[in-house]
């Protein structure tokens, strides 16, 4: 029988980017003790990369805004799939979250006045973004680390989960195991929130580090929560494509915000080419107008380089695949320019955008502050995830609640930029909240000790394998094989064929997964973790794929060849994935509850 070290604690939260270790802060203040769990060192989390800022409505740049219009943008942004009450929620609870932050040490950029600075952000009506330079979501874990180190939170570092563990209906604690030592834990505990991130490793070019495995993602289904919305996947429109090495790395929105602007090989600029109907009234249709906007001309119209995500996404794919991309496969972005227009415009850059500069000398040799980047989409982001109750957070399993990137329902469709990180501390400080509660109120369920050695042994397999085969593929094969498939068949541009020939792949990967085989000993072994990472990589990857069929239209950041336009009738219900008695991957359609009619009037009013 496989050994195991045994941990209690009231509320276990597992991930501690800005969402975990905000629920991590909350629970623990409410008086129940945290276990806090990381897949790497703590402060290492895709929190970091969102660069720009943090989407709340304080008002300090255009005093016109407010939690109405945060609402509205995020409604339209998310193409009206949202889950309106979250999005009403967080646009609410976002300043005070912002300001509470402040309150913690956060040490954001300020205006002229000495109050928080807002940058300019894609889809945001409004200067929105809460920021620090380039570097806010760094700058937020810092914050929340140093806050909640005091907080007497018991910190399980590079620690991987492996399953949730289950008393009757009921999540009663987690088992996973040491990736130094490779020795098992378990967790016994009255609540458990999953705030994972995201599941950047299922594709190719990505903007997430390794540990986007789509664990949390795959720890819930497999535990019998929902996960919804699936099919919405985001690629940021700027990631680095050269050199080959730093493929995928983020360049953040924020050079936008500044007033940076996208050009194809014959120096046009292609984003004034197509601007959609939906926001033709509040964006520029000439450059003058679009820089007015960037220096805080609260008459002018913005630039449509800020226009939302999904759609900047598609313009830079048709110039690339039409021709007109530059040498490395990207277009160019450049903030260069804003020399014409400002004294000192390479201070005024290295000042905003501290690590872009730094990024790009470093890592391709180009200086930002005289040469335009070559850029192209980087898989970011996943709209769908665990579906949660909008006010506790909890997910369709009693005890089991999600916050953050794993979460799900305040995106809809497609996320605005810096929505991310209001959504880890509005609804991270919900979920620790709620959590505590629970186990508050529920005794301590009993673990099923047959249920953990089974766990056990399965993790143990590949090396029992390892001992028998001569098989040299390996783990990293199938995840890399993995990766080239989902980004061709099941990545920015989707067709049916391409993704029944996904699905096909996918059925081998499973296959090849359940019979890897690895070397060595437990200790230190990242070909294990490799392995024990695959079936949440293949779990995410094939509800993408099966959520993407089921949704025959294109809407945000779903976009599919075969069927190019919005679907009215697909519009009215949410694709949800869960899994059925046979452990066969379902998927149904579940139709949105009206929007009340105040917050309805509300979004009328501001697509005026
Ligand atoms: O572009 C960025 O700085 C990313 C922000 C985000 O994803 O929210």
């Amino acid at each position: 029988m496989p050994e195991y070290q045994k941990f209690e604690h009231d509320v276990l939260v597992i991930g501690a980017g800005g969402a975990g270790l905000r629920a991590a802060i909350e629970a623990s203040a409410a008086g129940v003790t945290v276990g806090l769990v990381c897949k790497s060192l703590l402060g290492k989390a895709h929190t970091v990369m969102a660069e720009g800022g943090i989407a709340a409505a304080l008002g300090t740049v255009n005093s016109a805004d407010n939690w109405k219009v945060h609402f509205a943008d995020t409604m339209r942004g998310g193409q009206y799939l949202n889950v309106w009450r979250m999005a009403e929620i967080h646009a609410k609870e976002a300043p005070t979250c912002v300001r509470e932050l402040e309150a913690w040490g956060a040490v954001f950029d300020r205006t002229p006045e000495g109050d928080i600075l807002q940058r300019n952000f894609g889809g945001h009506r409004y200067p929105r973004l809460a920021h620090v330079g380039d570097r806010t979501g760094l700058e937020m874990i810092r914050t929340l680390q140093d806050h909640g180190v005091h907080q007497g939170i018991d910190v399980h570092m590079e620690c991987t989960i492996l399953s949730l563990l289950k008393d009757a209906d009921r999540v009663v604690g987690a088992f996973g195991y040491d990736r130094q030592r490779g020795r098992f834990l378990l967790f016994h505990a009255r609540a458990v929130v999953l705030a994972t991130g995201g599941v950047g490793r299922a594709y190719k070019i990505t903007s997430n580090s390794w540990e986007y495995t789509g664990d949390g993602h795959a720890l819930a289904y497999n535990a019998g929560a929902d996960l919804m919305d699936m099919e919405f996947v985001q690629f940021h429109p700027t990631g680095m494509i050269w050199p080959p090495s730093v493929a995928g790395i983020l360049v953040t929105e924020g050079v936008r915000g500044e007033g940076g602007v996208l050009r194809n090989s014959k120096g046009r600029r292609f984003m004034f080419d197509d601007i959609p109907e939906a926001y033709r009234h509040q964006t520029a249709d000439n450059e003058e107008e679009g820089w007015k906007y960037c220096q805080g001309d609260k008459q002018a119209r913005r630039p449509p380089e800020l226009l939302t995500r999904d759609h900047v996404a598609r313009c830079i794919v048709r110039e690339i695949k039409e021709g007109r991309g530059g040498p490395h496969g990207g277009v160019f972005l450049d903030i260069s320019w804003i020399k014409e227009k400002i004294p000192n415009a390479p201070d005024h850059i290295k000042k905003k955008l501290p690590s872009m500069y730094h990024q790009f000398k470093q890592l391709a040799d180009v200086d930002i502050t005289t040469t335009p980047m070559e850029v192209g989409p980087t898989m970011h982001y996943i709209m769908g995830g665990i579906r949660v109750h909008p006010e506790t957070q909890m997910s369709t399993v009693p005890g089991l609640f999600a916050a953050g990137e794993c979460g799900c329902g305040l995106h809809g469709a497609n996320r605005l930029g810096g929505n991310s990180l209001s959504d880890l501390l509005v609804f991270g400080k919900r979920a620790g909240k709620f959590a505590a509660a629970f186990a508050k109120e529920h005794p301590a369920g009993s673990i099923n000790t047959d249920q953990v050695d089974s766990i056990a042994r399965r993790a143990l397999e590949p090396f029992e394998r390892g001992t028998r085969s001569t098989d040299t593929q390996g783990p990293y094969q199938i995840q890399h094989e993995l990766q080239a498939k989902m980004q061709e068949l099941v990545g920015i541009v989707r067709t049916e064929p391409e993704m029944l020939m996904a699905l096909e792949e996918i059925g081998k990967f499973q296959k090849r997964a359940r019979e890897v085989a690895v070397h060595g000993n437990r200790e230190y072994n990242s070909g294990w973790h490799t392995a024990l990472d695959l079936p949440n990589l293949l779990t995410v990857s094939e509800a993408i794929t099966r959520s993407a069929r089921e949704r025959r239209e294109s809407r945000g950041g779903h976009f599919r060849e075969d069927y190019p336009n919005k679907d009215k009738a697909f519009g009215e219900f949410n694709v949800i994935v869960r899994r059925g008695p046979a452990a066969e991957m379902k998927v149904v359609r579940e139709n949105i509850p009206p929007l009340p009619a105040e917050l309805k009037q509300i979004i009328e009013e501001q697509q005026k």
